[in-house]
């Protein structure tokens, strides 16, 4: 049987005048979460490589490093996160050629792994892991004739896929020479020394100066710095860039999970995201965007590009903006956008959504979208990742580093920055009176308070969770934006607890959903005032004649549909209801996190998922 074995994991590589070992733990534990089922290590020392890795989390690599005396001063290091094929020891990286005496990590996919492997096996190289990154290091050791990089120069000429690479040799110690096509790859040199990595997390010790590997770079680290050459050889340069905000944001400051921590940081996420960005009388200032106005007066369709939570988050955003500007606003699932050709041209906006900037089908939705010349614009919350580098404009949402793997702050800021773009839209092309581009505005500053208020449901959220913890089945159901709140609450609960949950359009409930309905399935109903409120109470004594509990997350002081239904989540109000899925978010996040506790899983490392999705 063939297995497809496919990669998105962390990197990192130190060279300097300390051990490498306890650099390279830090930087994993901090990368952590871009994939954990197997993590390892490399380091040069006495003439060898030593390596240790280990299939499982990353405490089970430590654990096998206790007493463990290291002293070499160049090493790599790994977190994996694999969709096929066993996360076991053999598999886990790094990864050596038949001596032993190169050393190589990789993120990415070699996609002509099965053809290199064969010719390789046919030339006596003797391969020991189902993996495509193996075939690199025995490519490495077949094109060994000068120095290290010349042969990863010429291994990396037969590969195809999406890579970054490090690699150490035996016979180089002191050297790490790495290469990036597709997959993120930033270094950083600091007092001790030079580090690379795949995200600026794990640089953040040793500094915030660090500068990105551009595809088809090649880099060398060195204790007192680095090299950066083309595949080709010619000398190059990265990109610069200069991280900020608190290293302790990074770390848990108190809560139990990075998730709960992540929930709470929301109000000040949230006005994060509106800093700076509208004046006094409503104003939007949108200068970082590097769209020209008369562009955009001349767009005629918008479309929004995203998965997963950002997709939801899109959802909202199609609303906002064909509200508030009159564009027709196509939004598209980012893996199938490419595939079904989409009418694009010029005067096309299109928005993509993610958080972290490297979600392999958005990139390829934006890459796809700027062959037929479309104008891109993209909301993210990582700076300098892929994603924005190939737009036209980004705009950043500023949430702060979210670690736990199930969005949660970064779905209420990319709401915001989504309706703040919408907002400036509307500005630029005249379509909302000034006077109400102010107000919405001025109610988009009070939603931190909002926020922080919605917060408070916790304790009635939790007596919930108790009871719908054993369920097989919960709905989440919502009329216009009450509807992405529904896909996203049934996605953050199937995430985390691993329940079986469905968000519907409440109106789309009688054409055949409603068959899932029978006596105590939990329904979860958006059902704060809006427009469609008498609607959704409609559908909730739909599924109520049919024994459902009804749970409704209804506007605070409702006593109306309190009387409908089971139990109630009140949340604060907000004027415009296009506002309002930033609000309801909240207990949506914490009924699921809460279920998932109940049932004691891992919250922020939830099972067969990773952050960063950089593989199709
Ligand atoms: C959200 O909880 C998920 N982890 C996932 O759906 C995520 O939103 C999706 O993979 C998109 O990620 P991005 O925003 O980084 O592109």
């Amino acid at each position: 049987m063939r297995v497809t074995l496919i990669f998105m994991c962390g990197i990192v590589g130190y060279v300097g005048e300390e051990p490498a070992l306890p650099f390279m733990m830090d930087g994993l534990k901090r990368l952590e979460y871009r994939g954990y089922d197997s993590a390892g290590i490399a380091v040069v020392e006495n003439g060898a490589i030593e390596i240790v890795k280990k299939a499982g989390k990353l405490e089970v690599l430590e654990k096998a490093l206790v007493g463990h005396e290291s002293t070499g001063t160049c090493g790599i290091g790994h977190t994996r996160w694999a969709t096929h094929g066993g996360p076991n020891d053999a598999n886990a990286h790094p990864h050596t050629d038949c001596s032993g005496r190169i050393a190589i990590i990789h993120n990415g996919i070699i996609e002509n792994f099965l053809e290199l492997r064969d010719r390789l096996r046919e030339d006596g190289h003797e391969l020991r892991s189902e993996t495509d990154t193996e075939a690199i290091a025995h490519l490495i050791e077949s094109e060994m004739v000068g120095n290290l990089t010349a042969a990863v120069r010429k291994a990396l000429a037969q590969v195809t896929g999406a890579f970054s690479i490090a690699v150490v040799s035996a016979d180089e110690p002191g050297l790490v020479v790495a290469a990036k096509r597709t997959s993120p790859l930033i270094v950083g040199v600091g007092a001790g020394g030079t580090m690379l990595a795949s995200d600026p997390t794990a640089l953040l010790p040793i500094t915030r100066e660090m500068v990105h590997i551009l595809d088809d770079q090649v880099v060398e680290i060195r204790a007192d710095g680095y090299r950066i050459t083309t595949l080709e050889g010619a000398d190059a340069e990265g990109q610069a860039i200069t991280v900020e905000g608190d290293l302790v944001a990074v770390e848990k400051g108190g809560y139990d999970d990075f998730m709960l921590k992540e929930i709470y940081e929301q109000p000040a996420a949230v006005r994060d995201t509106l800093r700076g960005r509208t004046h006094d009388g409503g104003r939007i200032v949108m200068d970082e965007l590097r769209l020209n106005e008369r562009d955009v007066r001349n767009i005629d369709k918008v479309f929004v590009v995203a998965c997963g939570t950002a997709f939801h988050a899109g959802l909202v955003a199609k609303y906002a903006i064909e509200h508030w500007t009159r564009l027709p606003v196509e939004i598209e699932i980012a893996s199938e956008f490419r595939y079904r050709d989409p009418i694009l041209d010029r005067d096309t906006l299109v928005v993509a959504v993610s958080q972290s900037g490297e979600t392999i089908d958005t990139l390829e939705a934006v890459r796809h979208a700027r062959e037929q010349h479309a104008k891109i614009l993209t909301v993210s919350n990582t700076v300098g990742s892929s994603i924005p580098r190939e737009s036209d404009g980004v705009l950043y949402m500023r949430a702060g580093p979210e670690i736990g793997v199930a969005a949660t702050k970064t779905f209420t800021t990319q709401i915001t920055a989504l309706e703040i773009l919408a907002l400036w839209l509307a500005q630029v092309r005249g379509s909302l009176y000034a006077k109400e581009c102010a107000e919405i505005v001025e109610e988009m500053h009070r939603l931190p308070e909002l926020i922080r208020r919605a917060l408070e449901c916790r304790p009635a959220v939790k007596r919930i969770a108790d009871d719908i913890a054993s369920c097989r089945d919960v709905l989440f159901i919502g009329r216009h934006v009450g509807y992405p709140s529904a896909l996203e609450g049934a996605l953050k609960l199937k995430e985390i607890s691993y329940l079986h949950a469905e968000g519907y359009a409440a109106g789309e409930l009688k054409h055949g959903p409603i068959a899932l309905i029978e006596e105590g399935v939990p329904v979860i109903a958006i059902a704060n005032r809006c427009h469609v409120y008498e609607k959704v109470i409609s559908n909730i004594q739909e599924v109520k004649a049919r024994g459902a509990n009804v749970i409704a997350v209804v506007t605070e002081g409702d006593t109306e549909a309190a009387r409908h239904a089971d139990s109630v989540i009140e949340v604060p109000e907000t004027e415009n209801e296009l506002l309002a899925p930033i609000v309801t978010a909240v207990p949506l996040q914490l009924l699921a996190y809460e279920v998932a506790k109940v049932r004691g899983n891992d919250v922020d490392q939830p099972r067969n998922l990773a952050k960063s999705v950089t593989v199709e």
